[in-house]
């Protein structure tokens, strides 16, 4: 034994060697300084417009935010999981977001910059981690425009019906479906046409430019608004409060259906009906103040949208048994359980709907193709990525190559399986933004913090926790694919990226000075 040891203490050197070639840490952890992220953001300065107000990135926000996770999910949410407790997952869940959210508003406010959490994860946890992060949120991004656009095709399939134009279903849906426990089957369809359409339309919207794709947002987040509104406002006086008993429905014995353990799974489904405040930080470049806006656009935007979430949750669950609710279209159910008094807005909650969830694919492309660009100026995606164009100034080669991809994922895949997808990655990100605020504090105590994070590390460790339960509160089949796309993307930075980095590159030169 003693020999064996021996034997392996000699060969130790060699061990740290091949180690050191592969894996060499300070290559892989080297971080970017906070004041060379700033340098190189005023170098771009000419590049972007400066165009977006804080009211702009509020209206944003409620664009990117308000979408098929309140028309689509918490139906189903409240049937099988919460019951009329639904409202307290959106609560719980708002609360995670805004811890995540502030810890995003004293990144964005501090490090202006298009990466958002790739960008924060490369001031604080290094370059590996800002690589896995970054390609985490294509999860997030551009997965969540598919999925989104999967949901408006359904609605817009539903809303030509109610005028007796019907698209068949081997052109408006998947031709792949996940059958958990079975796998993968062929559905027999061709494409989802309608969802690809919208995909391309509102790509080739983004190509001309942030301030007219602003401006299209601001009326579309008007009818959303308008629209919810009115359901909440109608709504009230058909609640039976004989609905909401009891608040919290008895546990099946299974975890997570209903009892308290079914307010976190709850939670963990309906988080999807947030994700989108974060896009804001990509947006940071582009905005007048970044300082004073960023914040005050992240915390408005998640603050009105889950008083809003909470109020339609109460109102569904009070017109409709919550067991009735398994249903896609939530909303519509409840209009026509309240009577025919109220079936004049069917056709509006359907417009609102498809506006709603057009401006929610809106942000979420137009995010993307600037987490790309930053990742491209790092030396980590190839150098097309970084071009601008001339005359829109817009990022157009990432625009579209992120138009493509998202294109083609919403045509060939479905709904719940993109959803999930895009909620545990999301999740990820969040963790990784609320340890970085920790970190940096630690790290870089003298950065100037234009806004600060109240209660550190008590906030961003809360956030941490809850981002985790509800996590850990997704499928087995989700946390699989989630370690295959990351182990993709470690691959592809092994063999790409790692070597072209801009930062190995620079200190490369350095050394050999
Ligand atoms: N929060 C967005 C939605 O619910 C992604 O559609």
């Amino acid at each position: 034994m003693d020999d064996f040891i021996r034997s392996r203490l000699i060969m130790w050197p060699f061990y740290d060697n091949i180690k050191n070639k592969l894996f060499p840490m300070n290559q892989l952890f080297r971080r970017k300084s906070v004041t060379i992220l700033l340098a190189e953001a005023s170098t771009d300065e000419h590049k972007f417009n400066r165009a977006l107000t804080a009211k702009n990135l509020i209206t944003l926000g409620i664009g990117a935010i308000i979408g098929t996770g309140i028309f689509v999910l918490t139906g189903t949410a409240a049937a099988n999981y919460a019951g009329p407790s639904i409202m307290l997952s959106f609560i719980f869940s708002a609360l995670g977001c805004v811890f995540a959210g502030l810890a995003y508003a004293e990144f964005a406010s501090m490090i202006p910059i298009a990466g958002s959490a790739y960008t924060y994860a490369y001031a604080t946890l290094g370059e590996f981690l800002a690589w896995i992060i970054g390609w985490d949120l294509i999860l997030e991004y551009l997965f969540a425009s598919s999925t989104v656009a999967v949901g408006w095709s359904g609605y817009f399939v539903s809303f030509l019906k109610d005028f007796h134009i019907i698209i068949p279903q081997a052109l408006c849906s998947a031709p792949f479906n996940h059958i958990p426990g079975q796998g993968w089957e062929r559905t027999g369809s061709l494409l989802n046409f309608p969802a690809v359409a919208l995909v391309i339309l509102i790509t080739a919207l983004l190509v001309i430019g942030i301030r007219e794709s602003s401006r299209f947002n601001n009326v579309i987040v008007i009818i959303k608004l308008v629209v919810i509104l009115l359901f909440i406002g109608f709504g009230i006086s058909y609640i039976h409060p004989e609905n909401w008993t009891p608040f919290i429905p008895e546990n099946t014995g299974i975890f997570g259906h209903f009892g308290i353990s079914g307010i976190f799974t709850g939670a963990g489904v309906i988080f999807f009906a947030y994700i989108g405040f974060d896009a804001l930080s990509t947006a940071a470049q582009e905005t007048k103040n970044p300082a004073r806006d960023m914040p005050i656009g992240i915390l408005w935007s998640l603050v009105i949208c889950t008083v809003l979430y909470v109020a339609v949750a109460a109102v569904l669950t009070g017109i409709v048994n919550y067991k009735d609710l398994n249903v896609s279209a939530p909303i519509a159910l409840a209009i026509d359980r309240a009577g025919d008094s109220l079936i004049w807005l069917r056709p509006f909650i359907k417009i609102g709907a498809l506006a709603g969830l057009s401006s929610v694919v809106l942000v979420m492309l137009m995010a993307q193709p600037r987490i790309f660009y930053t990742m491209a100026k790092d030396g980590l995606l190839p150098q097309a990525f970084t071009v601008v164009h001339k005359k829109y100034k817009t990022p157009y080669i990432t625009t579209i190559v992120t138009g493509a991809f998202a294109a083609l994922i919403a045509g060939l895949f479905p709904i719940a399986v993109l959803g999930e997808l895009v909620s545990i990655g999301t999740l990820l990100a969040f963790v990784i933004v609320c340890a970085g605020i920790i970190i940096l504090r630690k790290t870089d105590p003298d950065a100037v913090r234009p806004f600060k994070s109240p209660f550190v590390p008590l906030f961003p460790i809360l956030g941490m926790v809850i981002c985790l339960a509800q996590m850990a509160s997704l499928p087995f089949d989700t946390w699989m694919r989630l370690i295959i796309w990351m182990a993709i993307g470690m691959l592809i930075y092994f063999l790409y990226g790692k070597k072209r980095s801009k930062i190995f590159i620079n200190q490369d030169k350095q050394s050999e000075k």
